[in-house]
């Protein structure tokens, strides 16, 4: 199946995109096995991983595309559905859920009218989760982008995200 769905800009036409993405499978010989680094290039030049994305990998690696589909849904960085500008990776890590991550998940998504795992209608933001980011002393954390957000209280919310707007 081909979808229509556009490039992110900055990496010029889909004509282009495919190009790029098929020279880089040529330095790999368009080996199976360079399956992982080829996903993750793409992933890269296209933003998240289509589904025509995923049909041409398989073509070109000579491997079933439910191989490929089997690759890109298992490993948490890669990502089906397009991704926002800003990524918001709440911890779910122990010392952040004992503080109220849980409330802090609600809370965003109550704000941002999305579900784990989601982005925005804008486009802006997408809600995914983590298992520790390395902030455990000002748990509950998250981040957004490059920024990490410690002590965040569900009634913070909306004004850090309004940073972001
Ligand atoms: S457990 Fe949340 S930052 Fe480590």
């Amino acid at each position: 199946m081909v979808t229509t769905e556009s490039a992110p800009t900055g990496w010029g036409t889909e004509q282009a995109l495919f190009a790029a993405l098929d020279d880089y499978i040529d330095t790999h010989d368009a080996a199976p096995d360079s399956l992982i680094e080829v996903l993750h290039r793409a992933q890269e030049m296209f933003g998240y991983l289509r589904q025509d994305v995923l049909v041409h990998v398989a073509k070109r690696l000579s491997l079933p595309e439910a191989r490929v589909y089997g690759v890109a849904t298992f490993y948490h960085l890669f990502s089906l559905k397009p991704r926002g500008k800003y990524e918001i990776l709440v911890c779910m890590g122990t010392a952040c859920y004992v503080r109220g991550a849980e409330a802090l998940v609600n809370a965003l998504e109550k704000q941002l009218d999305v579900e784990m795992g989601d982005t925005t209608a804008d486009g802006l933001f997408t809600l995914s989760a983590a298992r520790c980011i390395g902030a455990c002393g000002i748990a509950p954390a998250m981040r957004i982008g490059n920024d990490v957000h410690g002590k965040v209280e569900s009634k913070h919310v909306r004004r850090i995200l309004r940073a972001y707007k």
